[in-house]
């Protein structure tokens, strides 16, 4: 039995930020996935798009899940976006620990993407048209892949992170 915290939802939702707090909380380091990739790829997100294109990048992600559940720690694992949307990454990620879903709404995730410029999936024209429908899209999958979804609009970093912790320690 595996006792990671695992935290995905679509980009903007928080993940990071909240796996920081859960860090500081709880002294548990942090895997990020994004972060990891970069690293061992010696180049950013957007390169990795630009010259391999996006299904390199999700065979890195899938790669990376396959490494992970080899090895058993304690780690707080914040995912990619888009990692959820393979069913065998799905698979994995229930297998590494207790997956808690970080729900937000568009509104919310455009307000705190609407400036990136590290995402390649949300470049050009109409942000938020991308974004409601990729949330449609992706919703059930993120759903399927959840133990627990954590609804995140208006709430605080602080909040979040005692709802996670109060359910990790169930
Ligand atoms: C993606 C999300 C990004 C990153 C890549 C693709 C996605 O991570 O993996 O740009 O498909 O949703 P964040 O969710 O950390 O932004």
């Amino acid at each position: 039995m595996n006792h990671n915290i695992i935290l995905i939802g679509y980009m903007g939702s928080g993940k990071s930020t909240v796996a920081k707090e859960l860090h500081i909380k709880t002294g548990v380091e942090i895997i990020d996935t994004d972060k990891m990739l970069v690293k061992e790829q010696g180049r950013s997100i957007n390169e990795i798009f630009q010259t391999d294109g996006e299904a390199a990048f999700r065979k890195l992600e899938t790669e990376l899940l396959r490494r992970l559940s080899e090895g058993e720690s304690n780690y707080i694992l914040s995912t990619g976006g888009g990692m959820p949307v393979r069913e065998e990454n799905r698979a994995i990620l229930k297998s590494l620990g207790t997956v808690f879903f970080l729900k937000a709404d568009t509104d919310t995730i455009l307000e705190r993407v609407k400036e990136d410029t590290q995402r390649p999936l949300l470049q050009g024209t109409d942000q938020r048209a991308k974004i409601t429908a990729m949330l449609k899209e992706r919703t059930p999958m993120y759903e399927l892949a959840a133990d627990h979804v954590i609804e995140t609009d208006g709430k605080t970093v602080e909040e979040v992170v005692s709802e996670i912790l109060c359910l990790a320690r169930k």
